[in-house]
């Protein structure tokens, strides 16, 4: 074992409260693709043309072809190890929270999943992007289950059962701002915890960006895992080049 692992395990495991914030990373080993770097969304889309309002107002049908498309990718792929000893750890300790840039659902998931018969609370994700696995109404706000996107034309697209207003995934665009009690929350977390675990973020997109520079302002533990350097990576004072599955059981999984 390398000294930065055994470091930050013992960190980790020392630790009264720790925060976890992920990125596209995490999920890569799922299936799902990362935005940047070889194979990422953003090499073969423009965000302009699809992740922001100004986009959803111009064109709803092509915005929403591509985050059908997407909705059905993710529910295609399954929790890796990464996410399901983040949920473990989280229910077994009770002292970690889970906050995610990624709007997959697959940290919910594994909450779910391990937590079976229990209540998953503690292992639920504060998704501070929102989720693609729900809808929200682009006139009134309402949120909703998601429902089967028919992008065939602009007159099949979802609509609000309560005012009539065009749906919209419940996603975060590019000059929006966060859900402010989602983020504030994040945002206590960090500041609060004695680990800032990262894992597959980066770490160019602020205010998620700027949680780990919380933690460490306060004193606490930054830890990056990922197979490149970021620019976090100075800032972190253990830094661990590897796949968020390999590494992150090793860290916190139930032998750790
Ligand atoms: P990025 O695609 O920008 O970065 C993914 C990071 O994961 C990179 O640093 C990779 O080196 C690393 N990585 C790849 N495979 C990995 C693996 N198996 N294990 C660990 N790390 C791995 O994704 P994010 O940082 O999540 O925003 O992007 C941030 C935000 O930019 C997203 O939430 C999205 C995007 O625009 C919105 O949609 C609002």
């Amino acid at each position: 074992m390398t000294d930065a692992i055994e470091r930050a395990r013992t960190a980790l495991s020392d630790a009264g409260a720790v925060v976890v914030l992920t990125g596209a990373g995490v999920s890569a080993e799922s299936g799902v693709p990362t935005f940047r770097g070889a194979g990422g969304l953003w090499k073969e889309f423009r965000p302009e043309d699809l992740a922001t309002p100004e986009a959803f107002a111009r064109h709803p049908r092509v915005v929403w072809e591509w985050y059908a498309w997407r909705r059905t990718l993710v529910s295609a792929c399954l929790p890796n190890a990464a996410h399901r000893v983040m949920a473990e750890r989280a229910l077994r300790r009770g002292n970690v929270t889970i906050v995610t840039q990624n709007v997959d659902g697959l940290h919910a998931r594994a909450a779910r999943e391990a937590a079976g018969d229990a209540d998953p609370t503690a292992a639920l994700p504060l998704e501070v992007h929102g989720s693609l696995l729900r809808d929200r109404c682009s006139r009134c706000g309402a949120r909703s289950e998601p429902v089967t996107v028919d992008a065939t034309s602009e007159a099949t697209l979802p609509r609000c059962a309560r005012c009539g207003g065009l749906l919209r995934p419940d996603v975060v665009w590019f000059g929006e701002m966060l859900d402010q009690g989602v983020i504030g929350s994040a945002d206590a977390a960090a500041t609060t915890a004695d680990v800032c675990l990262v894992v597959g973020t980066s770490a160019l997109v602020h205010p998620a960006a700027s949680l780990p520079l919380r933690t460490r302002a306060q004193g606490g533990v930054v830890i990056e895992v990922n197979p490149e350097e970021t620019p976090l990576t100075r800032v972190a004072e253990i830094s661990i080049r590897g796949l968020a599955g390999d590494v992150v059981p090793v860290l916190i999984g139930e032998t750790a």
